[in-house]
């Protein structure tokens, strides 16, 4: 029998162990594959978070019985790393998250070979139990924040059965939820329980207020994509908001073939305790785009003719230092690639993370490992290539033969991307640098 490994920077050290294991490595390899002793786990732990009767995967896949009809299609989607949805380019850029659902190769090689070999049940004894599920009805971030301060609720949204994907912006007063300034530590959005988290495809909630010198001030409190999470600042970073404001909701959501009606999305937020004053201020997560004109990106520049691959590349120089603690690019069905690079004052440029299976059903916010989020001098360049694939080979384009454009609409184009991202001053990012550097020179054993 025999295995395949896709060898990367990451599993040497793990090809590594298994070397190590010697004998009884090469005893587990002597058995065949199957699913009860090897891959329901692997399904349990990576797949069943979705794929499950309330999820928002299209099949549940739970018992062999579940699974069987779809082992084919499971090898080719787990082979190509399109699931689970963890889309980035593993050959470059950061590697080190915080939120990485991703196969490790080991796991990808025993699928593939399972499959290979006919996907045999095994002992059913063997069977292990059944994985806790998540509750879609609860916040996720209560399991470790407890419940919320506050929830605020965009206006009702009849979402019809099957339409083009539809958009959904109106405005709604914020008001006596706080009664002075706050700090806020976390927030959720997601769409109603059951139904609406299913349609709810990505939206933003921005809150929209005044500081005591009458400065306009925006933030998120909500924002949400398919197979993103809520957001969470790291412990000391906070946004502060202000009692009295507008919230402005933009929801963009997918028909399922089914009404939904009413459908009101929420918001979640996680505050400071009152009189706290964290260390590190931050906006949140901001728009990046190399020029924003009207509605984003390179409006007028992007233009994909028919049957034709396209990259559009653009920069923004950083005025102050930052820490950039998450990337979450965006564009719409033509979209295939998209990269961060860091052009340091210096002249050294970095890529620094790129996502190369691009998809526009998913909405993925990437969020750095704490030691290694890109901590960044002022007057460095961020630079953003976006890569587009209008031909025939690839498979979420809707018509190869069709001129595209900018716009709103899945089958119109956009290219931007939004950073987690929390702006230092001069003595912040060099205690930052520094503390960097201890850690550095400790785990080396210098
Ligand atoms: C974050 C949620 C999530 C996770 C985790 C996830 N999936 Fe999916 N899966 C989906 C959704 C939603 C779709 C439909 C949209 C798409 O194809 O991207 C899907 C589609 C699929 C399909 C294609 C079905 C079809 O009819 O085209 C297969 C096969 C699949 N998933 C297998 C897996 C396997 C195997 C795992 C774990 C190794 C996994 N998924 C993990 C949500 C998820």
């Amino acid at each position: 029998m025999t295995m395949k490994f896709l060898i990367s920077r990451k599993t040497l050290p793990l090809l590594g162990s298994l070397f190590a294991l010697g004998l009884s490595q090469a005893n587990a390899q002597d058995r065949a594959i199957t699913y009860t002793e090897d891959i329901a786990a692997i399904l349990f732990e990576k797949c069943s978070s979705c794929h499950n009767p309330d999820g928002i995967g299209p099949m549940s896949l739970l018992s062999y019985e579940e699974v069987r009809p779809w082992a084919p299609l499971i090898s080719y989607k787990v082979e190509r790393r399109e699931m689970p949805p963890w889309h980035l380019d593993l050959t470059v850029g950061i590697q080190d998250y915080k939120n990485d659902v991703s196969l490790s190769d080991t796991q990808v090689a025993k699928v593939v070979n399972w499959v290979e070999n006919g996907a045999p049940q095994g002992d059913p004894a063997l069977m292990p139990a059944q994985p806790e599920l998540p509750n879609v009805g609860e916040w996720q971030l209560s399991s470790l924040l407890g419940e919320p301060n506050f929830v605020v609720k965009s206006p009702p949204y009849n979402v019809a059965a099957n339409a083009q994907d539809q958009w959904w912006v109106r405005n709604t007063t914020f008001e006596g939820l706080i009664d002075k300034p706050r700090y806020v530590r976390a927030t959720e959005l997601k769409g109603s329980y059951p139904l609406g988290v299913k349609v709810l495809h990505h939206g933003h909630a921005t809150l929209i207020s005044f500081d005591e010198n009458g400065n306009r001030v925006s933030g998120p409190v909500g924002r949400q994509g398919v197979g993103k999470g809520g957001d969470m600042f790291p412990e000391g970073t906070g946004m502060l908001i202000y009692p009295n404001g507008t919230i402005n909701w933009n929801l963009h959501y997918f028909p399922i073939n089914e009404v939904v009606y009413q459908e009101q999305a929420e918001a979640a937020v996680w505050l400071y305790p009152e009189d706290y004053e964290p260390e590190f201020q931050t906006r949140g997560e901001q728009f990046f785009a190399a020029d924003s004109g009207p509605g984003g990106l390179w409006a007028n520049d992007l233009v994909l003719p028919p049957n034709s691959i396209k990259s559009l590349q653009g920069v923004r120089v950083l005025s102050r230092p930052a820490l950039i603690t998450s990337f979450r690019p965006h564009m719409h069905m033509r979209g295939k690639a998209q990269s961060l690079e860091a052009v340091y004052p210096d002249g050294r440029r970095e890529m620094l993370a790129r996502v190369d299976k691009y998809d526009h059903s998913w909405q993925i916010n990437y969020e750095f490992a704490e030691d290694v989020a890109p901590l960044l001098p002022a007057g460095t360049m961020l630079m953003i290539t976006s890569t587009w694939d209008n031909t025939a080979d690839n498979p979420h384009n809707p018509d190869h033969r069709q001129w595209v454009v900018f716009g709103q609409r899945g089958v119109d184009e956009m290219s931007h991307l939004w950073l987690g991202i929390t702006y230092l001053n001069e003595d912040q990012f060099e205690q930052l640098k520094a503390k960097r550097s201890a850690k550095l020179t400790a785990a080396n054993g210098d």
